[in-house]
């Protein structure tokens, strides 16, 4: 329904405009040219509506940080049934915006001229993309909200035009970024899936139904997660791991067409435990001492919406993983008991990588979401979604 949807924004933007076949010269190419960052883009602000006003958030000033909280606690995803609303914590938005060489002026916000109150968010960070064999420097895009009170107005693409303004005069030309929902130019739709661990919360606060002719007692022991790892070996990541990790899984990722190539200080940024966002573990050969495999989740709550007991569940998300050695349905079941640990109620993941693995397997259930990928600015083929190997929080 959506693809046949007039867009008045995107169907201006240099994505791929729904054609199927192209010319194989017009493959794994740019859409536009790069132009001169100085002399071709503006070096001032894209002009707002009267009344509101362009700031550059600084995430680690404690007010500012709050202000971005608080706007997206109240105003970012909700499930399509308005029952729950992603609660990106202050520590999870500040690790997730300040990658190495990350960019302050890529957090933007719009305020309220006279109030001060922000009421727009969109942030990009730099990441080195693999995609089918090129790799481009791009911008990965994410938290675009405006305040409920403010919908329908077209502040969004005036948001992406400026951080997009932001991005070129820095010589970038290429972003990626995810939706739940469908716009033009998707280069895949991955389906998310959800592991109950803690089910009896998740059926009181309408996550999840009781199957029919099933008991609570049985639910729960169907999805009785062990108390301890059982892949000898299996610890926390800790920063000694960081170069093992990194030729691990980079080696790994060899085998999608789209992922992120990392440096040994992106891994040690984004793949080193930090209590309530992210949790990586190893698992070490007990003769030769050397990584054989890795697997890492991050957790984001969601508010549950109008509920008298529960305000929140906790959610992990399966997050970067290589295996050499250890079968990824162990590897992923000693992340289930460590989630567990951590007093996580579900634990997703998308039909991405190699995941379908151990979906099935380890009891994922299928959910009823979609995330559709984007690549700005670049053409190539539609992957399926075990080719991606890119993962967004
Ligand atoms: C997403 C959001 C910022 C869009 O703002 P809005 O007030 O609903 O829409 P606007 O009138 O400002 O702009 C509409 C345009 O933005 C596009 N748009 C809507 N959601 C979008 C998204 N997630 N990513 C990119 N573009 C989006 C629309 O397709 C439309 O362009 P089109 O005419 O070319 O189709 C707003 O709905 C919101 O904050 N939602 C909750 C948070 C959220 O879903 N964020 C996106 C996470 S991926």
């Amino acid at each position: 329904m959506s693809d046949k949807k007039e867009h008045r924004f995107w169907s201006q933007q240099p994505v791929s405009q729904g054609k199927k076949n192209h010319y194989v010269n017009e493959i794994n190419k740019p859409i536009e040219p790069a132009k001169d960052p100085v002399k071709d883009i503006r070096d001032k602000p894209l002009n707002l509506p009267d009344g509101y006003e362009w700031c550059e958030l600084d995430i680690f000033d404690k007010i500012q940080i709050e202000e971005i909280y608080s706007l997206l606690y109240n105003n970012y995803v909700e499930d399509g049934d308005s029952m729950f609303r992603f609660d990106y914590s202050i520590p999870f938005l500040q690790w997730a915006l300040s990658p190495p060489e990350y960019k302050k002026d890529w957090h933007v916000g719009v305020r309220v001229s006279s109030t001060h109150l922000l009421i727009g968010f969109i942030t990009g960070i730099p990441v080195n993309v693999n995609i089918y064999q090129n790799t481009i420097l791009m911008a990965e895009i994410n938290f675009l909200c405006v305040h409920k009170k403010l919908r329908s107005k077209r502040l969004a693409p005036v948001l992406i035009r400026e951080i997009t303004r932001r991005i070129n005069r820095c010589n970038i030309w290429q972003a990626v970024y995810t939706s739940g929902v469908k716009l033009p130019g998707s280069i895949s739709t991955c389906r998310y899936y959800h592991r109950p661990i803690n089910p009896q919360k998740l059926i009181e606060v309408g996550f999840s139904c009781l199957r029919r002719n099933v008991t609570m007692t049985m639910t729960k022991k169907l999805y009785k997660i062990s108390d301890c790892p059982k892949t000898p070996g299996f610890r926390i990541a800790t920063d000694a791991d960081v170069p093992q990790i990194h030729s691990l899984l980079n080696e790994y990722l060899k085998r999608f067409d789209v992922t992120i190539l990392f440096s040994e200080e992106d891994i040690k940024h984004w793949l080193i435990s930090k209590q309530n966002v992210v949790y990586s573990y190893v698992v070490e050969d007990q003769e030769t001492k050397q990584i054989t495999d890795f697997c890492s989740f991050y957790v984001v709550p969601s508010t549950v919406l109008r509920h008298s007991v529960y305000s929140n569940i906790l959610v992990a998300y399966a997050y970067y993983y290589a295996s050499s050695k250890t079968d990824l349905v162990d590897l992923m079941q000693d992340a289930l008991v460590c989630a567990k640990k951590n007093k996580i109620d579900v634990f997703n993941c998308l039909d991405i990588a190699e995941n379908k693995q151990f979906i099935n397997k380890l009891k994922f259930e299928f959910g009823d979401g979609n995330l559709h990928y984007y690549l700005y600015n670049w053409r190539c083929p539609i992957f399926s979604s075990e080719k991606i190997g890119l993962i967004f929080l």
